[in-house]
C-alpha cells in the first residue's frame, strides 16, 4: 500500500474490512504531512502518516503490556475526538536561535475499551511542517489507578530500505560508533556488551534514538522522543525483513515490568522528523517544541560560555584525578600520601584562569579536586565513597574560586557520581549549596559505571528521575547541569533550561584512550544528523596537538585542525570547551585567535548544505555582538564546497578571517597544515573552499 490514492480505492472498495468508516485525519499547517488514525474492525488502534501522496509510516499499531492486567491491544471504540491549530513564536534564554516557532495542528482521539472494565486511553498527535509527535495519554477512570507497564507496543512500519545512521539500543551508554547500512542489514548484535566502556544489555537487535534515514527520494527521517520525564528510555526493536520499528522500553532487573505510573499519566512523545534534504533536520525545533513551556522563571543567572579546564591532560595520563593512588606489589593502592601527579592543584588551576581569562574564554573546568577518586573506576562498592564538599589538601577552593573571581573566569564545578545514586541524591543539598556560597553556576556531572543500586540501568525509569530531579534540584541552588554519561536529550532543556548540555555520545575523550582507533573522520558528519538533533552537545573541542606522540603513540584525534575549530559552530552548547593543554594553545597563537572570537549564544542558525555522513556547512549569529561564524566538515573525502553568504545582514561589510585546510591537509597524514587568511565580504559574497579528508572550514565574519 504505497500511495494514498491506492488506499483511498482500496478502502471504498473494502471499505469494512480497512476500517470501521470513523477514521481521523490530520494535516500539517502547510499541508505537506498528514495522520491516519483509526481502529480496525477488531478495535486495534493504529495510525498512517503521509507525506504529498506517499505513505511514509504504513498501518502500525499502538498497544501496551501490563503486568497483571489485560493487555491495551484491540476492543477499542472511539468516544470522542477533536482538533486543533496551534501557533506561537517563543524564545529561548540561550540557544541555537532566539525566536522558536512552535506551529502545528493536533489530533485528540479518546478510546474506552469496549469490554467491562471500560478502561480508557487518549492518543494525541501533533502534525508539524516537518514531523509529527504523538503520546498516549492515561486518564484518571474508575477501573484503572496504577500501570505496570512490561512493555509499549508502538510500531513505526516504514515502506522502503533505507540508508540507515544507527548505534546499538544499549540500555546503559550511547557512546558508540555510528553504523551504516541499509534497514534490512541493521545487526546490533555485532556491536554490544563492550564491558570496558559500560555498554552492556541489548536484548533484542534494537537500535538507540535519534537513529536517522535516508530514503532513495531525498526524504529525510529521524526517530526519537520528546519530554522523557518519569518513564522509561525508548530503544527501537528492528524487524529487518519487514522494514519496521517497535518501541522496546528500557527495563530494570529489579522489577518485573518496565515502567510504573499512578493514573492520570502521559508518556513522552514517540517524534519523527520528516524532511526534505539533510539540513532541514537540523533546522527542525519539533522536539524542544514538545516540551512544556520555561518552568524555572528567570535564568540569566546562568551565562552561556566557553571554557578551558583540568580535564584533557587526566584522558592523556599527564596528570591523574586522584591524588594518592600508587602500584604497591602490582596493586593500586591508596597510599593517602601525593604521588605528585594529581592535576587539580590550586596553582595548575589558576594556570587555567589565567589563560581563560586572557583568551575571552569564561570557564574553568576542575575534574579531580575532591576526595574519592582513589575508588573510582573498576570497584564494585561505590556508595559513601565521593565526597562532592570535601577538597583535596593540595586544592584550595577559597583560593582558586577568589583568583577565578578576581580575574572574571567561572569555575565549572565538577560531580562524578561513579554511578553510586544513592550516596549522590543525599549529598546534592550540601554540594549544591556549596556551589551557591561560591558562586559556581555551572556543574558537569558525570555517571560512569554500572548503576548502583545494582540491576538499575542508565536509561531506566530509575535513572530517568535521578537526571531529572537532580537538574530539578540544582536549579533552586542557581545551578545549571552538563551530564556525562546522562539519558539522551529530548528537549527539557525548553522546561527546564537549566539543563544546558550533555554527553551522551562518543565524545573526544575516545580519541585519547580507546583502543580502536578512536573517532573516525567522519564520526561528527554523522553525529550532526543524528545525536544533535535531540539537543546540545558536550563535546569537549579544540584539540590543537592532534597526534599528541609525547603522551601517547598509539592514539590520536582523526581530523585536520581546521576541523577542529569548524567544531565549535557545528556543534552546538551553551558551553564550549577548548579542551586542549594550555601550553599547546600558546604555542598555536594564530588558530586560537577563532577561538578567542567564536561566539557560544546564537539568534539565529542557517544549515547551508550537507548530507548525512559525510559534510555539513552551518552558520551561526552571534547574539550579543550581531557577528556571524561559519563552520564547515568533512568526513575522511576531501571536496569542494561553495559557500553563498546571503545569510549575512543588508549593507554590512564583515572581515572575515578564515581558517582553512592547507592543500597537502589530511587527518592522518597532515592534519596541521592550516592556511589563515583575512578578507572582506558581504550578503553578495560566493566563494569556493577546499575541505581536505577529514578537513574543516572555519570563518569568523566581524561587523565593520
Ligand atoms: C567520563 C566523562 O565523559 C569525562 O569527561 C570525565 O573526565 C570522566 N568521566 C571523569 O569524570
Ligand atoms: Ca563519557
Amino acid at each position: 500500500m504505497k500511495g494514498r490514492f491506492l488506499l483511498i480505492v482500496i478502502c471504498v472498495i473494502f471499505i469494512f474490512s480497512c476500517h470501521d468508516g470513523q477514521n481521523k485525519e490530520v494535516f500539517s499547517p502547510k499541508n505537506n504531512l498528514s495522520v491516519e488514525f483509526g481502529l480496525t474492525k477488531n478495535g486495534q488502534p493504529f495510525y498512517i502518516i503521509w507525506k504529498d501522496f506517499e505513505t511514509v509510516i504504513d498501518t502500525s499499531y499502538l498497544g501496551f503490556d501490563f503486568e497483571n492486567a489485560t493487555s491495551f491491544l484491540d476492543n477499542f471504540e472511539i468516544v470522542n475526538s477533536s482538533t486543533k491549530n496551534f501557533n506561537e513564536t517563543w524564545q529561548m534564554p540561550w540557544g541555537e536561535q532566539l525566536d522558536v516557532v512552535n506551529n502545528y495542528n493536533e489530533l485528540r482521539v479518546e478510546l474506552q475499551e469496549k469490554s467491562d472494565l471500560k478502561r480508557k486511553l487518549n492518543i494525541v498527535f501533533k502534525v508539524y511542517n516537518d514531523g509529527v509527535g504523538f503520546r498516549y495519554e492515561f486518564p484518571k477512570q474508575d477501573n484503572f489507578s496504577e500501570a505496570f507497564i512490561t512493555e509499549e507496543n508502538t510500531q513505526f512500519n516504514l515502506t522502503e530500505d533505507y540508508k540507515t545512521f544507527w548505534i546499538p539500543g544499549d540500555w546503559d551508554i550511547y557512546e558508540h560508533l555510528y553504523s551504516t547500512t541499509k534497514l534490512s542489514e541493521i545487526d546490533a548484535s555485532v556491536k554490544r556488551n563492550h564491558p570496558s566502556l559500560g555498554q552492556t544489555y541489548i536484548p533484542e537487535n534494537a537500535v538507540n534514538t535519534p537513529v536517522t534515514l535516508v530514503g532513495k527520494n531525498g526524504i529525510h527521517l529521524s526517530f526519537h522522543e520528546a519530554a522523557l520525564l518519569d518513564y522509561a528510555g525508548m530503544t527501537l526493536k528492528v524487524d529487518t525483513d519487514k522494514l519496521s520499528f517497535k518501541s522496546n522500553l528500557v527495563g530494570s532487573r529489579n522489577t518485573t515490568y518496565k515502567v510504573k505510573r499512578t493514573l492520570p499519566f502521559h508518556t513522552p512523545w514517540r517524534t519523527i522528523q520528516i524532511t526534505e534534504n539533510a539540513p532541514d533536520l537540523i533546522q527542525s525545533n519539533l522536539i524542544v517544541n514538545l516540551n512544556e513551556p520555561n518552568k524555572l522563571g528567570d535564568v540569566s543567572w546562568f551565562t552561556p560560555m566557553k571554557y578551558t579546564g583540568v580535564w584533557w591532560e587526566m584522558h592523556l595520563d599527564k596528570s591523574s584525578w586522584d591524588y594518592g593512588m600508587e602500584m604497591v606489589d602490582g596493586v593500586w593502592t591508596d597510599t593517602g600520601k601525593a604521588h605528585g601527579k594529581h592535576g587539580a592543584t590550586t596553582e595548575n588551576v589558576k594556570r587555567f584562569i589565567d589563560f581563560s581569562a586572557k583568551n575571552n574564554i569564561g570557564g574553568v573546568l576542575v575534574e579531580g579536586w575532591n576526595t574519592g577518586w582513589e575508588r573510582w573506576i573498576g570497584f564494585e562498592n561505590r556508595e559513601g565513597v565521593f565526597d562532592f564538599v570535601t577538597p583535596y589538601p593540595d586544592y584550595n577552593l577559597d583560593e582558586v574560586t577568589a583568583y577565578a573571581k578576581e580575574k572574571g573566569v567561572q569555575i565549572i564545578m565538577h560531580h562524578e557520581t561513579s554511578a553510586a545514586t544513592e550516596t549522590y541524591e543525599k549529598q546534592q543539598d550540601t554540594a549544591y549549596a556549596l556551589m551557591q556560597k561560591y558562586g559556581m553556576h555551572a556543574v558537569k556531572s558525570g555517571y560512569v559505571g554500572k548503576i548502583l543500586p545494582k540491576g538499575e540501568y542508565h536509561h531506566g525509569q530509575y535513572m530517568v528521575n535521578q537526571y531529572n530531579n537532580a537538574a530539578i534540584k540544582a536549579a533552586k541552588y542557581q545551578v545549571a547541569v552538563n551530564a556525562h554519561e546522562p539519558i539522551k536529550a529530548t528537549g527539557l532543556r525548553r522546561t527546564y533550561p537549566n539543563i544546558i548540555s550533555r554527553e551522551g555520545l562518543r565524545g573526544q575523550e575516545f580519541n585519547a584512550w580507546s583502543s580502536d582507533g578512536g573517532n573516525p573522520p567522519e564520526h561528527l558528519s554523522i553525529v550532526a544528523f543524528t545525536r544533535m538533533l535531540a539537543g546540545p552537545i558536550d563535546y569537549t573541542p579544540g584539540i590543537f596537538n592532534i597526534k599528541f606522540d609525547e603522551f601517547k603513540k598509539e592514539n590520536q584525534v582523526n581530523t585536520t585542525l581546521a576541523h577542529q575549530l569548524a567544531l565549535y559552530v557545528v556543534l552546538y552548547s551553551p558551553v564550549q570547551m577548548a579542551a586542549d593543554l594550555v601550553e599547546h594553545y600558546e604555542a598555536n597563537p594564530k588558530p586560537l585567535q577563532f577561538i578567542k572570537d567564536v561566539g557560544v549564544d546564537w539568534s539565529e542558525t542557517k544549515v547551508l548544505n550537507g548530507e548525512v555522513g559525510e559534510f555539513v556547512t552551518i552558520a551561526r549569529k552571534e547574539r550579543t555582538t550581531e557577528n556571524w561564524f561559519l563552520g564547515s566538515i568533512t568526513d575522511e573525502i576531501s571536496r569542494e564546497i561553495e559557500v553563498d553568504f546571503s545569510f549575512l545582514d543588508e549593507n554590512t561589510t564583515y572581515e572575515a578571517k578564515i581558517y582553512k585546510d592547507g592543500k597537502a591537509a589530511h587527518w592522518d597524514k597532515n592534519p596541521l597544515e592550516i592556511e589563515f587568511e583575512t578578507i572582506e565580504i558581504t550578503k553578495n559574497s560566493k566563494l569556493k573552499f577546499y575541505l581536505a579528508e577529514g578537513g574543516g572550514l572555519a570563518i569568523s565574519m566581524k561587523k565593520n
